[in-house]
């Protein structure tokens, strides 16, 4: 019975860990667009903000730069080592971050 309980806790809190997994690993991969793009997306120079952006804004963008049809100096490289569901919860995260 005992040994019930705790693989039953022990499977709980992998799917805890696992479900967590997904937004810090986008929290780390936007923490390296944030190099660019300013603290919190807010641009850096000619580097254009991120913040206030909408989702579809962003997914237009990085789609554009991963296929070469929207030309870039930089964002080509970054977006075509980015899944396609990484872009899209990368759009939804930086159209939060004003809200
Ligand atoms: C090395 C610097 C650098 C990094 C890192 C970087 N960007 Fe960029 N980003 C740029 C530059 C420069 C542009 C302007 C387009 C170009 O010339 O590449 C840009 C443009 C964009 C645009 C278009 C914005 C607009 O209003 O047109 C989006 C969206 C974007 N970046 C998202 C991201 C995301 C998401 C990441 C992280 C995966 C990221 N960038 C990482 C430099 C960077």
């Amino acid at each position: 019975m005992h040994l019930l309980i705790i693989s039953t806790i022990t499977l709980l809190l992998s799917i805890n860990t696992a479900i967590a997994a997904a937004p810090n690993k986008i929290k780390i991969m936007a923490d390296a667009c944030l190099t660019c793009h300013g603290p919190n997306g807010a641009g850096a120079g000619k580097i254009p903000e991120l913040k206030g952006l909408e989702k579809s804004d962003i997914t237009e963008s990085l789609f554009g730069f991963k296929s070469g049809d929207e030309k870039s100096t930089i964002m080509g490289r970054y977006a075509k080592a980015l899944s396609d569901d990484e872009i899209n919860l990368l759009a939804e995260y930086f159209s939060a971050l004003d809200k």
